[in-house]
């Protein structure tokens, strides 16, 4: 792609929003471990900020972002419109040979379009997932950012199929799921550190966890109630709700009846969240993260939602798509049961995914 083999590069990732500083903290660690000449500088559009959702990462993944472009919240316009041109300039400034974006937010679309549109080319990691439900503005944006992207990363064989039957052939490169190699790197360190089973005394307590933030589902207060309602149940365990702050906006509607037996609190930190995670008997999750990290860990999830771009983690009696619907939801609950077979991680490529994205930016720079 360079025609100055040797010479010294330049990439730079744009980050915005919680799933991205995790990804993009183990994709930097290694880089910088078998690179280290190379520079990689890491813009930060500003679209997560709250210390829970920014700085609790960034302390315990010792990740720091080189700009925080300040960019907050707003409509989608808003949003990816004012990171656009705040990326631009200090794209135009920085001149990286090659950018790299991650996954399907805001942040990720801007990133995509300042970068191409200065003739930079883009790496897109966690490419071709496709729920097939424009309704989702993560859907508009995983389709935008994969046309002007030059590398395509693919978690999975259906990543790479998706995009196959798009057309897209050059530049895809299978390379498995990076949120696996992030949870295996870091789940000895959130074993040795984490309190949080002390903190919620949930030692030797049977709990389920519970994380959603679609706004479809948690913008209407009726609604949540409504989803809310069908996980409580006098003879079930204690349920712990780590709380996005879109979904918090909506729950200080609700009485603290409608709460019963849930623990509702901050979202927690990256190390914190993996040993609840390991420790649940059951996951309840809108978010693509937590869907996988339950089938890696093996703990059984339901997805409160009518699609998935994670169709592997069905297999096996893992994870059950269950939408929104309280009877739905209640009846599924009703017929768990945890499966004999372990989770297949054939398909996520168990610790390949960050060596094969290096070898695939390391060659793209001529490196
Ligand atoms: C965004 C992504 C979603 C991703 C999620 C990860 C888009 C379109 N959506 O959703 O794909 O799964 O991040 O968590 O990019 N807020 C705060 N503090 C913060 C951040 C947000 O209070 O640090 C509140 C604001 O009221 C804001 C609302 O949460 O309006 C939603 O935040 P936003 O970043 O727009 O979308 P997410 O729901 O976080
Ligand atoms: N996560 C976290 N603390 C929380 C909730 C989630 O560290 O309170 C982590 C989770 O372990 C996963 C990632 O954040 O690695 C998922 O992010 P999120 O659910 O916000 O977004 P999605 O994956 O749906 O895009």
């Amino acid at each position: 792609m360079f025609d100055v083999p040797g010479a010294q590069r330049k990439l730079l990732s744009v980050v915005g929003a919680r799933p991205q500083f995790i990804k993009a903290a183990m994709l930097s660690r290694t880089l910088a471990r078998e690179a280290p000449g190379l520079t990689h500088l890491h813009l930060h559009t500003g679209q997560h900020y709250s210390p829970e959702m920014a700085e609790i990462f960034f302390d315990e993944l010792d990740y720091h972002p080189d700009f925080d472009l300040k960019v907050g919240s707003g409509t989608h316009a808003y949003q990816t419109g004012k990171a656009l041109i705040e990326i631009e300039k200090v794209l135009q400034d920085e001149r990286p040979d090659l950018v790299i974006v991650y996954g399907d937010t805001n942040a990720t679309l801007a990133g995509a379009l300042a970068a191409v549109k200065l003739h930079i080319p883009v790496a897109h990691v966690e490419a071709g997932l496709r729920s097939f439900n424009r309704g989702m503005p993560e859907e508009i944006n995983r389709i935008v950012t994969d046309a002007v992207s030059e590398i395509l990363f693919c978690p999975t064989p259906t990543a790479v199929s998706n995009l196959k039957k798009e057309g897209r052939k050059d530049g895809v490169v299978h390379t498995g799921d990076i949120l696996l190699d992030t949870l295996n790197y870091f789940l000895p360190r959130a074993h040795e550190t984490s309190d949080v089973l002390d903190r919620l005394a949930l030692n030797d307590q049977p709990f389920w966890l519970l994380t959603t933030h679609r706004p479809s589902n948690v913008d209407d207060e009726n609604k949540l109630g409504m989803i809310i309602k069908a996980f409580i149940r006098e003879d079930r365990p204690r349920i712990i709700f780590p709380c996005h702050p879109r979904t918090a906006k909506t729950l200080d509607k609700l009485s603290s009846h409608d709460l019963d037996n849930i623990d509702v609190i901050p979202p927690v930190s990256y190390l914190d969240m993996l040993v609840l995670e390991e420790h649940a008997q059951l996951i309840l999750t809108y978010s693509g993260g937590v869907q996988r990290e339950a089938y890696f860990l093996g703990r059984s999830c339901l997805t409160l939602r009518e699609e998935t771009e994670w169709p592997e983690t069905l297999e096996g009696g893992w994870n059950y798509l269950v939408g929104t619907d309280p009877d739905t939801i209640i009846k599924a609950i009703d017929r768990i049961r945890v499966p004999e077979e372990s989770p297949d991680l054939e398909a996520f490529e168990a610790g390949k995914a960050t060596e094969r994205m290096q070898e695939g930016i390391l060659k793209a720079l001529g490196l």
